[in-house]
């Protein structure tokens, strides 16, 4: 277990999660995922920026022995979940000398969530600024992304942004810097769409303050290092701020086949009509994928059937995090068959509350869909593609 170089002074001494398939009890990791910690050097003072998940703590013991991290006179704490934190008590027991810094609220975290001492935690003002002897670090504070305590640190002499959470990939990976391939910008993604979607109006208010300081380097806490920062900042300005696409995300399911049919008669409409349409199966779905479909979708169609007096369970379930989610979406609409009656639609509509959007006449059907459905399914594609051709006027890109 060694340390690795980023840039002179500054060593990664985090842990590679190779193994993970799940993240919170909730977040699928298809690629596993990584906990970066940093190991910063001064000539008069050592800090190391956050920890590693509990389960890795040997992990990152073992790579501050190889760095010679003998001494370690400040604990950033950027963010006060386990992930990263988790491991500051075996840091602290290890190393008497050390005094954890994080914002005020994260002090109060930290004592909360992990019994650390009060007195060995020191709390940063926004802007502080710590002299390590040649290097310097300044603590931002950008609470919500995605807890309330967060921070980041600039390291000017370097020109590196440690930005924890915001910014990363759940991404397992021998490779310490992130090429610019497909891979990396779907983790980052995906990321941000689980993480930092219910956010996004507060991180684009507090975008300018980090994009001023003109890193060099972004250096988050889960995934590789940006090592050309404006390949995830342009990334993230689209994300945050770009009007919706022209697509259609439709999460549905079926028992028996009469609520595919009706799925599958809108799809084809929606396509004739110039619409991207996802058709997105919810019996086991991979929920990273829907909420990535979610960044970018104008429109949501939940397609469900009704079960015992409402939406089936994994519909309800699908609605309800795309509701915690909070997507640019400006348009849904719900379709499904039923046996005798019901309050599906009710119910759906409870659960949606933060989402800000226009609802569309749903579709249901007795059974399975026949020719006058199909027509109110083809009617219901046309006013979704009048209400895009809207967007579109106003640069809807596709
Ligand atoms: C477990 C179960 C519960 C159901 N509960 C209701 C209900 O409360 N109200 C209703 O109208 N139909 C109910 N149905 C009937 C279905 O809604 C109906 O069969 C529908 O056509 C199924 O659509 P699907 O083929 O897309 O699964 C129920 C069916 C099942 C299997
Ligand atoms: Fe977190
Ligand atoms: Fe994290």
């Amino acid at each position: 277990m060694q340390a690795r170089r980023v840039v002179e002074s500054v060593d990664w001494v985090g842990a590679i999660d190779w193994d993970r398939r799940l993240f919170d009890a909730l977040i699928p990791l298809p690629d596993g995922t990584s906990y970066n910690a940093y190991l910063v050097r001064g000539s008069s003072g050592t800090a190391l920026l956050d920890t590693v998940d509990p389960a890795c703590a040997q992990i990152l013991s073992a790579r501050l022995a190889h760095a010679g991290a003998e001494h370690i006179d400040f604990l950033v704490a950027h963010h006060a979940e386990q992930d990263h934190s988790g491991a500051i008590p075996l840091v602290l027991a290890a190393h008497p000398e050390t005094t954890v810094l994080a914002t005020e609220k994260g002090k109060t975290m930290l004592v909360d969530h992990l019994g650390v001492p009060a007195e060995r935690i020191r709390a940063v003002r926004d802007g502080e600024r710590l002299n390590l002897g040649g290097l310097t670090l300044e603590f931002l504070h950008f609470p919500w992304v995605h807890w309330p305590e967060t921070m980041v640190t600039w390291l000017p002499e370097r020109r590196i942004l440690f930005t924890c959470d915001l910014f990363g990939s759940h991404l397992a990976t021998s490779e310490l810097f992130a090429g610019e391939d497909a891979g990396v910008l779907l983790g980052a993604k995906r990321y941000y769409a689980e993480i930092m979607m219910p956010f996004r109006n507060l991180i684009e208010k507090r975008l300018e303050r980090l994009t001023g300081l003109r890193p060099a380097y972004i250096a988050p806490s889960h995934g590789p290092i940006y090592e050309r920062p404006e390949f995830i900042l342009e990334a993230y300005r689209e994300w945050l701020t770009a009007p919706p696409h022209n697509l259609i995300v439709v999460p549905y399911l079926s028992m028996h086949a009469s609520t595919r049919r009706m799925v599958e008669v809108f799809v084809e409409a929606c396509i004739r009509r110039g619409m991207r349409v996802e058709q997105f199966d919810l019996t086991d779905p991979d929920l990273g994928k829907l909420a990535m479909l979610l960044v970018d979708a104008a429109s949501i169609v939940i397609g469900t059937p009704v079960v015992l007096g409402g939406p089936h369970p994994k519909a309800a379930y699908a609605a309800y995090l795309a509701n915690l989610l909070r997507p640019k979406a400006r348009f849904l609409s719900v379709l499904g068959s039923y046996g005798w009656g019901g309050k599906m639609v009710e119910q759906l509509a409870a659960m949606i509350p933060n989402l800000k959007l226009e609802v569309l006449p749903p579709v249901l059907c007795k059974g399975l869909p026949g020719a006058d459905d199909c027509e109110s399914l083809e009617a219901l594609a046309a006013t979704f593609a009048e209400r895009h051709a809207r967007l579109t006027t106003v640069g809807i890109p596709s």
